[in-house]
């Protein structure tokens, strides 16, 4: 029965990529792309201080979130070989590359001062508590960490983990795996899941000594994304407020981006190095003040301008379908094609300027 909702929701995408206009700067400069700092971190927990015998890691600093980051990569590349365009590409690329996207557009700072943790060329800075979108990311890599440990997919560490914790919000944040597996069980199983399927994974075969592991594609996406999208409902739930965003018209945005990317995580969007930058290039590179709220009028770029109309427009008709818009199109997501056309229609939607 559903079957018969395709053709309304692809409709809908069609019409907005009839007229395919070129990208009008398609060759990004590939080492712009990695978060500030990536290159002086080397992605070993032994760069974590030690204190008490134990691996101190401090959520407020945005280098020991991009700390945790490297190490998941490093630890997990050897599974995606044979994945993405350069066929040795990491499904947690999109996350990794979208953090250093939110310090570099003083979104891990205080919204009520944003020179307060603001984003510093030289020396990595903080992630404000008052942030929501430091909080939000904040369940996005803390659970991937915490449950990589629990999962025991990061074994055989010297030491024992310890988030620091802050007083503020205290009762907001989980900071150990106790602490959080106490609070979000299911969350926690569901990113453990991520894990396990790669720890699962046998070599399959050898080729230059390169060994290829028995990896679905689909499957590893699917586990990666469900995984983020329990930690951004644990955190929406608590960061939606607008005192957490330095405007309305932020906030807004944000909260529409998120829903946005739910339709990309139903089409399994591939989070992978070269398309998760590309996508990003549209995501807005300062924070939104109120004189922002239209998109149209304000001095972004073509590709922001685009991005930021189509987060407002999928989120929107979704609000004005009661929901019902994005049930149709998860229902539709089963289907293999259907995914792929999805996955090449959003891209279009999302780079391409609606005039
Ligand atoms: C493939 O992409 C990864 C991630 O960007 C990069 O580290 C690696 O150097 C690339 N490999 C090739 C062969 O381009
Ligand atoms: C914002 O923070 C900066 C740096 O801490 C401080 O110098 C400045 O006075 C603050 N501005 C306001 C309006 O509070």
């Amino acid at each position: 029965m559903w079957s018969s909702l395709i053709t309304p929701t692809f409709l809908f995408l069609s019409f907005f990529s009839v007229e395919l206009a070129p990208n009008p700067e398609s060759a990004t400069d590939e080492n712009d792309s990695y978060p500030p700092f990536w290159d002086q971190i080397n992605g070993d927990i032994a760069e974590f201080p030690v204190q008490n015998d134990k691996t101190i890691i401090d959520p407020s600093k945005y280098i020991d979130r991009l700390r945790m980051y490297k190490i998941l990569i490093e630890k997990s590349n050897k599974y995606f070989a044979g994945l993405g365009n350069n066929k040795t590409d990491n499904v947690l690329w999109t996350l990794t590359i979208f953090y250093g996207k939110l310090y570099e557009g003083d979104r891990l700072s205080d919204p009520s001062n944003s020179s307060v943790c603001a984003y510093d060329a030289e020396t990595p800075g903080c992630v404000s508590i008052n942030s929501g979108w430091g909080g939000i990311n904040f369940y996005v890599i803390v659970l991937y960490f915490l449950a990589a440990i629990e999962s025991e997919f990061l074994k055989d560490l010297p030491y024992q983990v310890e988030l620091v914790s802050q007083e503020e919000y205290r009762s907001d944040f989980c900071y150990s795996i106790a602490e959080c597996r106490a609070s979000y069980p299911q969350a926690m199983d569901t990113v453990n899941r991520f894990f396990k399927y790669l720890m699962s994974r046998e070599v399959t075969y050898i080729i230059k000594d390169v060994p290829y592991y028995n990896i679905d594609e689909d499957t590893v996406i699917l586990y990666m994304w469900e995984a983020h999208q329990v930690g951004i409902d644990i955190a929406t739930s608590k960061f939606s407020d607008v005192s957490f965003y330095s405007s309305e018209t932020e906030r807004d945005f944000s909260l529409d981006f998120l829903v946005t990317v739910e339709f990309l995580e139903a089409a399994l969007y591939r989070p992978y190095f070269e398309i998760g930058t590309e996508l990003l290039e549209g995501f807005p590179h300062r924070l939104l003040t109120d004189q922002d709220r239209i998109v149209l009028t304000s001095n972004f770029n073509i590709r922001e301008k685009a991005f930021m109309t189509s987060v407002k427009l999928i989120s929107k008709t979704n609000k004005l379908t009661g929901g019902a818009f994005f049930t149709i199109w998860n229902k539709v997501m089963n289907l293999k094609p259907a995914r792929s056309l999805a996955r090449f229609l959003t891209n279009r939607l999302l780079l391409i300027p609606i005039s």
